[in-house]
């Protein structure tokens, strides 16, 4: 099991202004009056999309005191959850599926190119580019993926990854989706 902790470096300024609160307020329309702590994992994201792609500790505590919960108990959820980065993630946050059907077809190049172009996992290049290995993205019909930000990129090789890869610090356009033209999923040609 991964052990997460918080980034020994926590030299940023966090704080809710006041368009923060109006949305997080709205969030808590969705949960009965006197359940708002159920809004931690939507005010944790939100929280973590604001400080750039990861939740440093004062956006835990930001979250802890707008939803008057105890922040150990916040901080136990941000720690719970893969998809909350307690380290910074980049400009371009490069999440690698290496789940069983992705890596029967191929995520070991995948992660290959990301090491090769990107560097060590969790690094942060001088590009911007961050990478890290994750479980099942959902969408293994288009194996091997990869999800860079909010977009997937699927049916990937070495090459087409790092294609993308340099094309991202050309500040090219990508395509989304498949790169190989397949629309959606359907089913690949045959000889
Ligand atoms: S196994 Fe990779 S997306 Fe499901």
């Amino acid at each position: 099991m991964t052990v997460r902790r918080l980034a020994d470096n926590q030299d940023i300024k966090f704080k809710f202004d006041n368009q923060d609160l109006k949305f997080l307020n709205s969030l808590l329309e969705n949960y009965p009056k006197d359940k708002k702590q159920s809004a931690v994992v939507p005010s944790l994201f939100y929280a973590q999309r604001k400080a750039g792609g990861w939740l440093p500790e004062k956006a835990i505590l930001a979250v802890s005191d707008f939803l008057d919960m105890p922040k150990i108990r916040v901080l136990e959820i941000a720690t719970f959850y893969s998809m909350f980065n307690l380290q910074p993630s980049g400009d371009h946050f490069v999440q690698v599926c290496g789940t069983t059907p992705c890596w029967l077809r191929g995520a070991e190049n995948i992660k290959k190119a990301c090491k090769d172009y990107i560097g060590q996992e969790r690094e942060v290049s001088k590009d911007g580019l961050c990478w890290i290995e994750v479980e099942c993205l959902g969408a293994c019909v288009n194996a091997p993926m990869i999800q860079i930000n909010d977009d997937y990129y699927e049916d990937l090789d070495y090459e087409s990854t790092v294609k993308i890869l340099k094309d991202i610090k050309n500040k090219k356009n990508i395509i989304k989706g498949s790169q190989i033209g397949r629309k959606s999923s359907e089913p690949l040609e045959r000889d």
